[in-house]
């Protein structure tokens, strides 16, 4: 396994090797999930690369970029035993000089839940992207359904830039109990875990009341609300497959969108209906 941090060097060693690559973008502290689209991305390409690299424009002033878990020795480790080709490892100022050009998140799509808890948050996540498909130039690049929301604003950059990849989503990885992983679960006390357990909890009863017949999406929601109480929420969701406001959940074509705070830390999770 070779750890590049120089673009220049990734895209030499990559036009050397003329094979169909496979993209895994992550930020670090690598855990089932990320090794979940790690896996997908080894079943289908000749060479996998990970990108570990804790973007500092999606992050907005106050976020916890300065405390974002950092665990090197480890990540390496993980890749090395999961057959990761190469880890593109960059300090950010190989990735960003001054006065940049930007990616800017749809107007509608991509200032709605996550996207208005956190405003300008897609945006940075979008130029990372770019910046990265621009570097690796993978045939295929591997996204979790976990982040549901920007997962369909990279499809949607990729189509509406005439992009060459295949963007490839990936089911959300879960705790025994249902906790959807995360790097930031790592920032919850014992009682706190044991809170986070409503955000699955709340997503189980929404698939139970459709399972029933129950699609209406205001009593969907009104349900969860309750499931989630006392949690601060930020939003609860119900919406198209495509991100669209909908009244009845349609199967096969409905996610279910949850994010809470659950002390200071936000989670988010969500379910394909
Ligand atoms: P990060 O949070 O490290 O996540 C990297 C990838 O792992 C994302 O595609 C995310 O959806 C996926 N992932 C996280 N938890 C998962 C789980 N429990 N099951 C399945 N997949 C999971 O998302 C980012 O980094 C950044 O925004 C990034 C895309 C790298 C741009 O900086």
């Amino acid at each position: 396994m070779r750890i590049i941090s120089k673009v220049r060097e990734l895209k030499e060693y990559l036009k050397e090797q003329n094979k169909i690559v496979g993209l895994v973008p992550t930020m670090g502290a690598l855990h089932d999930g990320h090794l979940s689209l790690i896996k997908n991305a080894k079943k289908e390409c000749e060479l996998v690369v990970v990108s570990i690299f804790v973007n500092p424009t999606q992050f907005l002033k106050g976020e916890d970029l300065d405390k974002y878990p950092s665990r090197d020795k480890a990540d390496k480790k993980i890749c090395e035993l999961s057959g990761v080709d190469v880890i593109f490892l960059p300090q950010a100022d190989e990735i960003y000089g001054d006065d940049e050009v930007k990616v800017l998140a749809p107007n509608i799509r991509g200032f709605t839940l996550e996207g208005a808890s956190r405003p300008g948050h897609f945006n940075g996540v979008l130029t990372v992207v770019n910046k990265l498909f621009n570097i690796v130039n993978p045939d295929f690049a591997y996204f979790g359904k976990k982040d549901a929301q920007q997962l369909n604003l990279i499809s949607l950059m990729v189509e509406q830039f005439f992009m060459n990849v295949v963007i490839v989503p990936v089911d959300t990885v879960r705790e025994s109990d249902g906790l959807a992983l995360s790097s930031r679960n790592i920032y919850l006390c014992a009682d706190q875990r044991i809170d986070a357990l409503k955000i699955s909890s709340s997503l189980y009863e929404a698939s139970k009341m459709v399972s029933r017949g129950d699609v209406q999406v205001d009593d969907i929601k009104r349900k969860m609300s309750k499931v989630l109480e006392p949690l601060e929420i930020s939003y609860v969701e119900i919406l198209s497959r495509d991100f669209k406001a909908t009244k009845r959940v349609e199967i096969g074509n409905s996610i279910v969108l949850v994010e809470v705070l659950v002390g200071t830390t936000r989670l988010l999770d969500n379910i394909w209906l």
